[in-house]
Order: structure tokens, then C-alpha cells, then sequence
């Protein structure tokens, strides 16, 4: 099958290029290398750096190609840097979402798959409430998640009239090699690259803070089973359970051999307090389950040096 990744040169899309070529499929990247980087690029992928903000130098690469199916991954993806400034993430997440919606229903394309979010996209439910399902209702408190939420729609929207069906994944907070240390998110790869720098990692908050965390081969794994499987679903995937801002910093640092402590600064605005995503739909429509616990994928990703 010839798939087209977006972002296909950043941390996740990457990994699941790689298993997309090991799949035997024919695969081509459109990235603007905003956040990416050249070595991610695996060498048998087609690459076309293109903005996808750009509808006609998006269609010649739909002209070009003509994808069976369309994995977008493509977006500025900082809830921090949406805040500061929230047109860049909705000038890409939105309007390259659109672009990418219009085309696939222009050239035919019979699936597209979609990285959403399920970190932020439910803004911050009761404790009682976790973990969430699918179907809880939608609250985003930044721009960021305000962007995926209506790129979500954007693409329902040009799958009900366009003719191809689609998957929206909402990720947990996806950690493993090749994460980008020097960005905004990645607390996994931010707190070790400071550790081995022995520079004192900051934790925004009391480090109460939780967050749902999903290792990238997990991430990958649902990525291939939904090119055979799953038809017009929005999906959680993570591991269901929410961990604390102190446990990830002490799973680091004891990887690590970190002996500091970590710095405590004001909550930031924009982000929430707590989350857990319920994936069994996932197992349900996909036979999707993850494989790698937080330990494990801690210690696999500290093992490779991004
Ligand atoms: N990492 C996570 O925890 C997480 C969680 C939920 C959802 N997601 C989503 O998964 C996707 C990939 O995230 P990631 O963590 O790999 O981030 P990343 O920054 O490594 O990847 C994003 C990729 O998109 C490219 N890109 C950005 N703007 C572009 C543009 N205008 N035109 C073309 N390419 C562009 C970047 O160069 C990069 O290669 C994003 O959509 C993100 O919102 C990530």
C-alpha cells in the first residue's frame, strides 16, 4: 500500500514509518523539518519537504503520489508554546489539517488516519471520571488542544462528504527514543537530558500533576493494525493509568543515577491537573493492547541516546 506520513520525519511519525517500510508498504513523507530532523528520515521513505499550510505544493505531492492512505501526524505539538503564541499552532494543526482533509478527499484517498490527543482534550475530569472513554465530553483549556479538537472535525467533516473513512487515535503523553529533548513536551526526554547534564530538571506544580504515558512501539503497534482494521472511530491509547509528575522524575532518575531534586515552579495556565485515558475500545476495535509499562519503556528509552 503506498501510505503518506506527515510529519513523517518527526519522533513519532518516524518510528512508524520505519515499521510501515518493515510492513512492506511504500512510504512517503511530507515535513517542513520545523521540529524534525534529517536523521530520522528512513532512507527507503520517498521525502518531500513541503509546509502543509501550503495547499498547492500540497497537491503536487497528492499529484505526485496519490496516496492510498493518509497518516497525518504533522503539528506543532506544544500546549506551551500554543499559549504564548496560538498562531502558528492553529495556522498548522487547523488550516494543514484542512489541507490535508480537502486533498485526501480530492485524490481519492480511502483512509486517513489522525494524531490527536486524549492528554489534553478532555481538559480535566474529576478523579471519579478516570479513566476517561471516547465519549466523555471534549474541554480543552489551550490552543493546542483547542486545535485538535477542531481538526478532529475538520476531518469527520471531509470523511462523511468525501468518501474515505477515517481513524482519529487521542494519545497519552508518548515518550521514546528520538523524542526531541530541546521541545516543550517530552518531559521523559527533558528531565534525562538535564539529569546527564547535571542540570536540575524543573516540574511545573507540586508534582501531583498526573499524566497518562504510552511508549512510542505501542504507538507504532496501533498504527499498523489500523491500516487493516477500524473504520470511522476515535480512539484512546494509553495505558489507562495516571502517573505523577515526582514518579516520572524519580523512574528517571534512578535510571539515571540522577541524586538531585528537582525544582518546583508555579503551575502553568492552559495545562491540566490530572488524566487517564480508558483504551478499551482500542482493544475492542483494533485487538489493540499496550505492551511496554512506564518502567520498561523509561529504561528502553534511556538506553538509546536521542
Ligand atoms: N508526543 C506526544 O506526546 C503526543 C501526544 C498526543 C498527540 N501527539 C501528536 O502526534 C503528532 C506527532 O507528534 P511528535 O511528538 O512526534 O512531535 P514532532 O514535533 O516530533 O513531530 C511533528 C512533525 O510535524 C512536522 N511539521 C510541523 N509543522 C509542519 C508543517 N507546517 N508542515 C509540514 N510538517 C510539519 C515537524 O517537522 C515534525 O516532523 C502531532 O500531531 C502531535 O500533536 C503527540
Amino acid at each position: 500500500m503506498k501510505i503518506l506520513i506527515t510529519g513523517g520525519a518527526g519522533f513519532i511519525g518516524s518510528h512508524i514509518a520505519d515499521a510501515y517500510l518493515r510492513a512492506g508498504h511504500d512510504v512517503v513523507i511530507a515535513d517542513n523539518f520545523g521540529t524534525a530532523s534529517e536523521k530520522n528520515v528512513p532512507p527507503r521513505a520517498r521525502l518531500h519537504r513541503v509546509d502543509i499550510r501550503d495547499l498547492s505544493l500540497l497537491r503536487r505531492v497528492f499529484e505526485a503520489e496519490r496516496p492510498d492512505l493518509v497518516n497525518h501526524h504533522a503539528a506543532i505539538a506544544s500546549v506551551a508554546h500554543s499559549l504564548r503564541d496560538p498562531t502558528p499552532t492553529m495556522d498548522t494543526n487547523v488550516m494543514g489539517t484542512l489541507n490535508v482533509a480537502f486533498l485526501s478527499s480530492e485524490f481519492g484517498v480511502r483512509k486517513l488516519l489522525f494524531a490527536s490527543t486524549g492528554g489534553v482534550i478532555y481538559g480535566d475530569p474529576p478523579r471519579l471520571d478516570l479513566p476517561v472513554s471516547e465519549s466523555y465530553p471534549r474541554n480543552p483549556l489551550s490552543p493546542y488542544a483547542l486545535s485538535k479538537v477542531l481538526a478532529e472535525d475538520i476531518i469527520k467533516f471531509y470523511a462523511s462528504r468525501g468518501g474515505f473513512s477515517f481513524l482519529v487515535f487521542r494519545y497519552a503523553n508518548v515518550y521514546g527514543p528520538r523524542q526531541n529533548p530541546k521541545g516543550e513536551a517530552g518531559v521523559i526526554a527533558i528531565f534525562s537530558e538535564l539529569m546527564r547534564e547535571e542540570t536540575r530538571p524543573t516540574i511545573f506544580g507540586d508534582g501531583s500533576k498526573t499524566r497518562d504515558y504510552v511508549y512510542v512501539d505501542d504507538i507504532v503497534s496501533a498504527n499498523l493494525l489500523a491500516l487493516e482494521r477500524g473504520e470511522n472511530e476515535v480512539l484512546n491509547i494509553g495505558l489507562g493509568k495516571e502517573i505523577t509528575d515526582d514518579r516520572v522524575f524519580q523512574l528517571v532518575a534512578d535510571e539515571i543515577e540522577y541524586k538531585g531534586n528537582p525544582n518546583y515552579a508555579p503551575f502553568r495556565e492552559g495545562e491540566n491537573l490530572r488524566i487517564s485515558l480508558d483504551a478499551s475500545r482500542a482493544e475492542k476495535i483494533l485487538g489493540w493492547k499496550p505492551k511496554i509499562s512506564l518502567e520498561e519503556g523509561v529504561r528502553r528509552t534511556l538506553r538509546v541516546k536521542s
